[in-house]
């Protein structure tokens, strides 16, 4: 009786760490995964609850909205997918200028629909850096203070804000990841006070991420590196962390990981506002094809479920939206305009499954705690049988 009890706490122990670590390993890893939802097509797209509906049934987690109106917005209104709203670049420096402007703004995309929109979260401006004539670089940082005041002011404590980058804008180099800055121009003026700003809000680093362009610029990089292809020597080694990279996508999200280290910032979470790739290119974008834009995208999927990480982050990603839900027609090259995943008609253009990502990552992950809530309970309700037996056991041995 003693020796199966002894065995048996052994037993308990262990089964009740192993629950521990699993409830607490499973959950972190699988970050939410979304698209991005422009409505600046030229062709015919569905009404906004159409396409909020489709999201639902695909099993989608989040949307970005690059171009939020009252209408998009409320179409997610009582669902369960959360936005990420884009204030346009051209509101940028009058937001800067008078925080008046921003709480308009605020009044006429947020404060009808939250929180029975989910609004997580507020990018103050898309690819700020991005060579135009309108240098943003001054006006972004203000513009983010004015935004952030104007929801505290209503009373709005829950929506964080940011502004989103290009990766090819703001980090010196992706080879290797270790070796990665921010650009030289931007640090202290933008930089440094933006990563202050996030780290003392609990926001995240907002970056568009396309490993196509990489690809692109860098002839050296193999296809299948870019495409998430698993094949034996397809690695690249980071001599200086000894991590090994199986694909470009982890270097690039190591990359701006070890940018922001060296300014002091290494927990700042980061989200991938954009990444994908075009289905089609014209003459001169070869690599732009359905099969490569299908492998990429679930390659990348399959990645992100696999709960992996990155080699520098453990956890990996905080959220992830693909680009882009539709075609866009009025873009300036071919290949702009063919990164959809969805046609008009709401079919896919090829076969990609959300069902794995947060959303449904979850929903099993509850449930599988549930099992192992019961089954330890099961065991707690055991043991102080087997101790009650031993009790008696002892009681009854003396008398
Ligand atoms: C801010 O803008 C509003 C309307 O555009 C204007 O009425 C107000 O005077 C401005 N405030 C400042 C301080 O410039
Ligand atoms: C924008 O302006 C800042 C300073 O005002 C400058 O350092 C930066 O190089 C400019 N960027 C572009 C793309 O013109
Ligand atoms: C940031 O998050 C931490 C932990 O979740 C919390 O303790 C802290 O109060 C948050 N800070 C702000 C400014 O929301
Ligand atoms: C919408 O598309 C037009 C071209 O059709 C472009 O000029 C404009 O900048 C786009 N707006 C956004 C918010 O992307
Ligand atoms: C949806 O649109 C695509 C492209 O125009 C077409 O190939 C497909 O057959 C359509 N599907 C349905 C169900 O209408």
């Amino acid at each position: 009786m003693s020796l199966f009890s002894e065995n048996f706490h052994v037993f308990f122990f262990f089964f009740f760490f192993l629950t521990l670590h699993f409830s607490s390993s499973s959950a972190a890893s699988i970050p939410a995964v979304g698209v991005t939802f422009s409505t600046n097509a030229t062709v015919y797209l569905p009404r906004p609850e159409r396409v909020a509906s489709a999201l639902r049934s695909l099993k989608i987690a989040c949307v970005r909205l690059p171009d939020p109106n009252p209408k998009n917005i409320r179409a997610f209104t009582y669902s369960d997918i959360s936005l990420l709203l884009s204030i346009p670049n051209s509101f940028v420096p009058e937001m800067a200028l008078n925080q008046s402007n921003a709480l308009k703004w605020l009044s006429h995309n947020v404060v009808p629909f939250y929180p029975h929109a989910l609004i997580s979260s507020i990018s103050v401006g898309d690819d700020v850096l991005k060579p135009s004539s309108t240098n943003l670089s001054d006006s972004v940082l203000p513009a983010i203070r004015n935004v952030y005041r104007g929801l505290h002011q209503l009373g709005i404590r829950k929506i964080s804000v940011s502004t989103t980058f290009s990766f090819v804008d703001v980090v010196t180099t992706a080879f290797p990841p270790s070796s990665a800055e921010f650009r030289k121009p931007i640090v202290q003026s933008l930089v440094k006070p933006l990563l202050e700003f996030l780290s003392s809000t609990n926001s995240s680093l907002l970056i568009n991420m396309h490993p196509y362009k990489l690809y692109r610029s860098h002839p050296e990089i193999p296809i299948g590196f870019a495409l998430f292809q698993e094949q034996p020597f397809n690695f690249r080694d980071d001599l200086k962390t000894g991590a090994r990279y199986r694909n470009l996508f982890d270097m690039m999200v190591d990359s701006v990981i070890s940018a922001t280290a060296t300014l002091g910032h290494d927990r700042i979470p980061v989200v991938v506002t954009e990444t994908g790739w075009p289905s089609y290119g014209g003459e001169d974008e070869g690599d732009a094809t359905e099969d490569y834009a299908h492998m990429y995208n679930t390659g990348l999927l399959k990645h992100l479920q696999s709960g992996l990480g990155t080699p520098l982050r453990r956890e990996g990603v905080a959220e992830i939206y693909i680009y882009e839900l539709f075609d866009e027609d009025g873009k300036k090259t071919t290949s702009e305009r063919h990164w959809g995943i969805l046609y008009p008609n709401l079919t896919k253009k090829y076969e990609i499954d959300f069902s794995g990502s947060a959303e449904s990552g979850r929903g099993t992950d509850d449930c599988f705690q549930r099992v192992m809530g019961s089954l330890l309970l099961t065991l707690i309700l055991v043991e102080v049988l087997v101790q009650q037996l031993v009790l008696e056991d002892r009681v009854n041995s003396r008398a």
